[in-house]
């Protein structure tokens, strides 16, 4: 009963459907929207306003935490409706307008959108559209599946349109902690202290004047589509518990780790999957978004506690995780992503981050989001806050892509995320390169001898060697460096740069 959800009584004859609460989105506003990684996201207004571009053009900046689940982005895109987006994306449709220059795509920290929201440093958010689960007694909005950007969205925008998603389970109530950092100049610590620490509300605060419409909807997530671990992605799983092991024998960890933090996609969630078989225990996560490889762990009874922004499952994994929502809800906790991801509480807990590359270099440097130097594939997301801040910064990726036309360590990368300064671990299916302590030459004799694929391993070297020989603290030959980048655009395979 959707009466029951709407518990403010003044708001209940606020429910409109969803073309009526889009008509308060006009030509080149600023819309914040829930939904992070496939969870949470509006699921009727943006299909109503693109519904209406086709008829009524309009452009507009969207800004969501995350990526969308069903097709979201594809949609607003092919109606034209996304002018500007930020600050993440993971869609097929909106990375080619991106990349054809038809929208404008900011992609940033994604700790960082809303601390310029508040600031005023970028244009403030008209409208909200956020899904919730239930609507307190005094106007206050219960998230569903992520809480994102959502909390600030609400608070800062003019107008807040709800979707009210009845098929989320009403036990999503007390899973959030609503904690919004206060303003400069009077910014007090953030008092979070261990991943389990709740610190906020369980609810959005707004003043209910400000809900301009209630739609209701009954459309769960879209689910994940990340595929099962491989034999590539079990080495690389593989060579870092030998290293978290090596770590434990030296004193630096104990067998419980620090709090763990994994980035999206199948190769940081197949690396999660291994510590099942890991002789890891009481672990916890501190993270910002929960996938299926959480959930395995906290069946194997190696997960206590999990923190993050976001759940985000596949199907068989979602069926089974709501089944049994009881039992989990007391160990997960979902906060704002300027939280979850928040430098001083990953610096303060001593976060072991692990990341996805597509590619490094000999010296360390790390690019996430650029194919070739120049399309973008989703966006650097919050790998940037966890990298730069964590107590480790790991970086795994396969050694080859392509079917091996192109090598994952190259000799400079096309377009840099996480500078040398930020990462100290790399990992591949090949082995694990320790960068802590060791200057760029060192670096590069590590890498190499370690993380490279053999059809590459040879040339690398060769080509360090003659760097080298030109001298420099970080030797390179800069008409050479980026060759294997163009030897695939002109002939689809890296090897003709030395072969
Ligand atoms: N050059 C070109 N393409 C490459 C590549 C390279 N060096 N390395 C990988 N790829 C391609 C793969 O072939 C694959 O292509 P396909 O979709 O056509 O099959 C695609 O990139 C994805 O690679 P995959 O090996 O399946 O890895 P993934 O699903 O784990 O995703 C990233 C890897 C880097 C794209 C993803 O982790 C990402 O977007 N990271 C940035 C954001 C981030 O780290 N967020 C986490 C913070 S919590």
């Amino acid at each position: 009963m959707h009466q029951d959800r709407i518990r403010c009584p003044q708001l209940r004859d606020r429910i409109v459907d969803a073309e009526t609460a889009a008509a308060h989105i006009k030509d080149g506003m600023t819309v914040g929207m829930s939904g992070f990684t496939k969870a949470g996201e509006a699921k009727a207004v943006p299909l109503a306003l693109a519904k209406r571009a086709k008829t009524d053009p309009l452009k507009i900046t969207l800004i969501t935490g995350a990526s969308l689940g069903h097709h979201m982005d594809q949609q607003l895109t092919e109606a034209g409706v996304l002018a500007r987006r930020m600050p993440f994306q993971a869609d097929p449709a909106l990375r080619k307008a991106i990349n054809r220059g038809d929208v404008m795509f900011i992609d940033q920290h994604l700790s960082e959108t809303v601390e310029q929201l508040r600031a005023e440093q970028i244009h403030s958010v008209d409208v909200a559209i956020i899904e919730a689960t239930a609507i307190t007694e005094n106007g206050g909005i219960v998230p569903t599946t992520s809480v994102g950007n959502s909390a600030s969205f609400s608070i800062l925008a003019e107008k807040v349109i709800i979707e009210l998603n009845l098929s989320a389970d009403p036990l999503w109530e007390g899973v959030h902690d609503i904690f919004i950092p206060t303003r400069r100049p009077a910014r007090t610590p953030i008092p979070l202290v261990a991943t389990d620490s709740r610190i906020g509300m369980p609810y959005i605060p707004i003043p209910p004047e400000k809900i301009v419409g209630i739609v209701l909807t009954n459309e769960p997530d879209s689910y994940s589509e990340i595929l099962p671990p491989d034999e590539g992605t079990k080495a690389i799983s593989d060579h870092l518990i030998r290293f978290f092991l090596s770590e434990v024998k030296k004193g630096h960890l104990t067998n419980e780790l620090l709090p763990l933090q994994a980035g999206i996609g199948t190769i940081a969630n197949s690396v999660m999957h291994g510590l099942i078989d890991s002789p890891f225990y009481n672990l916890k996560m501190y993270s910002e978004v929960l996938q299926d490889s959480t959930i395995q762990l906290f069946d194997s009874g190696k997960l206590l506690f999990a923190s993050a922004a976001a759940v985000t499952l596949s199907e068989p994994v979602h069926k089974a995780f709501m089944e049994n929502f009881e039992t989990y809800r007391s160990k997960i906790v979902l906060r704002p992503q300027e939280v979850s991801n928040h430098p001083e509480v990953v610096r303060r807990l001593g976060i072991i981050g692990i990341n996805t590359a597509l590619e490094f270099d000999i010296y360390g440097n790390v690019n996430s989001t650029h194919v070739g130097g120049t399309h973008m594939m989703n966006g650097i997301g919050g790998s940037g806050d966890f990298a730069r801040n964590g107590y480790l910064s790991i970086f795994v990726t396969k050694s080859l892509a392509k079917d091996g036309a192109i090598s994952s360590v190259v000799p400079m990368v096309s377009h840099v995320d996480h500078t040398e300064h930020d990462v100290d671990i790399l990992v591949t299916d090949q082995g694990l390169a320790d960068l802590r302590g060791l200057a760029p030459r060192e670096r590069a004799q590590t890498i190499i001898a370690n993380c490279v694929h053999p059809d590459y391993r040879e040339a690398l070297l060769d080509y360090h060697e003659r760097a080298k020989a030109r001298g420099g603290h970080t030797p390179h030959i800069l008409e050479e460096a980026v060759s294997w980048h163009t030897a695939f655009r002109d002939h689809k395979d890296m090897r003709k740069a030395f072969s």
